[in-house]
């Protein structure tokens, strides 16, 4: 009888007691976990692992899981055993139930011989005690405009707890169409995506990018897409860059969904299940919003008739109405909103351009106002909008103003809540201006006759901020890399802000 060698070096390895299993081995030649490991959406007693598989031989379905404390897998907390098949593209995604609270786990796959690499995860604490949350914001990484070098110095932070991720996690254009050539990165593939095979495609390629990777395999995710994992400028019924002959727009929705799916490891098995909310006791609660594919209407210029009406939405009622009760009955101390465009929006003086708003919140009037009426009524407390979209980093305080796009209320007034802006991890931004019209751009921001209510304002720099937070502060440092065209870099702390939670105020 042929044992082929795969067959017998798993057989092998499975006589050894588990404490005495290793990668060495259970090695095959063949490396079947090409994009890594991940972990997501964890709440105190739970959380998604995540893999996928590259199977030489379809029939061959089984995949092994297991967790433990300790990184050599000593004792096994939980394992389980599930299928793969090209019905998921062969993503495996397991929520793993019955653990502790504010504890550290390490995970693994075994697959044919082979064991994959060890994440690290952990689950929520009941509440914060007299200690903090840390969580790291970001969004928009674009693979053609350069090297992720951000992960990798968010992975190695061990500080931190959790990554929020708030969008354009993948940019759907063909190779060439939006990007920075200097990069030398590619697309994968070179087309815009369209399919399902498409997207899952250009998943695939992103989970191949080394910092990416790591830091999917050191921290847990919160994930929720922003309009670049459907097309540009998405909305409810299509996208701005989705044209007639890329067939029919359902059709493309529905795939970019079922890849997002497959591919990011969050507790959803359908596109209305990514708009969700974690709570850590009565200290946080964090609202995850799906401003994309639920019911956004078209985009509209703000002098076309009918702009200002109260059928133009970005979640649209049961949203609305969702978030409006979660903030109304809750207890918590910090309300943080998961959000993807800017809320607050900035004015420009006159000879300055303005950044086309239409996409933001400030192009949905009617449906901002109902927010900041609710907020203000409601005498919400110590809300913060945490914002991905906009690629670059800002820190406003948002109030009611009596007139569209004119602000006048300073921040050092109590606001109804604060926004912070993440930068991009590599999505062009302000970056390829003249350091002449960035520190021009930049001092305009500043001026509190133009814009009284912004802390912060920085449009050419990329990177993430981290949120320190407990009962009595909410502190923001932000980092950014000095360079994104090669995979060397250095990393730096450029801003620290924090909000007092009892003034509310910004120091
Ligand atoms: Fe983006």
């Amino acid at each position: 009888m042929n044992i082929s060698r795969r067959k017998f070096v798993l057989s092998a390895a499975l006589l050894l007691p588990i404490s005495r299993l290793t990668a060495t081995d259970l090695k095959s030649n063949v490396n079947y976990f090409l994009q890594g490991v991940a972990s997501g959406d964890p709440l105190q007693d739970c959380v998604i692992i995540w893999t996928r598989v590259t199977p030489t031989d379809p029939l061959k379905t089984h995949v092994k899981w297991e967790i433990s404390t300790d990184p050599g897998f000593s004792k096994l907390i939980k394992e389980g055993q599930v299928d793969i098949s090209a019905h998921h593209d062969y993503t495996v995604k397991v929520d793993v139930k019955g653990l502790k609270p504010g504890c550290k786990y390490h995970y693994r796959f075994l697959y044919q011989g082979t064991i994959s690499e060890v994440g690290e995860t952990q689950t929520l604490p009941e509440d914060l005690k007299e200690g903090d949350f840390t969580m790291a914001v970001l969004s928009c990484n674009n693979w053609e405009d350069g090297y992720f070098n951000s992960f990798r110095f968010l992975a190695q932070k061990t500080a931190v707890d959790l990554v929020l991720h708030l969008g354009d996690y993948i940019y759907e254009y063909e190779t060439g169409a939006y990007g920075n050539p200097a990069s030398g990165r590619i697309n994968v593939p070179k087309h815009e995506i369209v399919t399902l095979q498409d997207y899952r495609a250009r998943y695939a390629q992103y989970r191949t990018d080394p910092d990416l990777q790591l830091l999917h395999a050191k921290k847990p995710f919160y994930l929720i897409w922003d309009d670049h994992e459907l097309a540009n400028d998405a909305y409810k019924d299509g996208a701005k860059n989705h044209q007639p002959n890329e067939g029919k727009w359902s059709e493309r929705k529905k795939a970019a969904i079922q890849a997002y799916l497959e591919w990011m490891p969050i507790r959803a098995d359908k596109g209305s299940e990514v708009r969700r909310k974690f709570d850590i006791g009565e200290d946080i609660s964090l609202y995850l919003m799906d401003e994309r594919s639920s019911d956004r209407t078209q985009q509209m210029e703000n002098d076309q008739p009918g702009f200002n009406g109260a059928d133009r939405v970005i979640i649209g009622e049961s949203q609305y109405n969702w978030l409006a009760k979660e903030l109304k009955s809750s207890q918590s101390i910090w309300k943080l909103i998961g959000n993807q465009v800017m809320f607050s929006g900035y004015a420009v003086a006159e000879g300055f351009r303005l950044p086309k708003y239409n996409d933001w919140w400030l192009g949905y009037p009617a449906e901002r106002a109902r927010i900041l009426d609710m907020l203000d009524r409601e005498k919400i407390q110590n809300t913060v909008f945490l914002t991905g979209d906009h690629h670059e980093s800002f820190v406003l305080a948002v109030h009611k103003e009596a007139q569209f796009m004119k602000y006048t209320k300073s921040h050092k007034q109590k606001p109804l809540a604060w926004e912070l802006l993440t930068p991009s991890i590599t999505s062009r931004n302000g970056d390829r201006r003249s350091k002449a019209e960035i520190n021009d751009f930049e001092k305009m921001l500043q001026d509190k006759n133009i814009n009284p209510h912004l802390v912060f304002a920085d449009i050419k720099s990329h990177g993430y901020f981290i949120a320190t937070i407990n009962k009595k502060r909410f502190r923001t440092d932000y980092y950014f890399v000095d360079n994104i065209l090669t995979n060397q870099a250095k990393e730096y702390k450029a801003a620290t802000f924090t909000i007092d939670a009892t003034t509310f105020g910004i120091s």
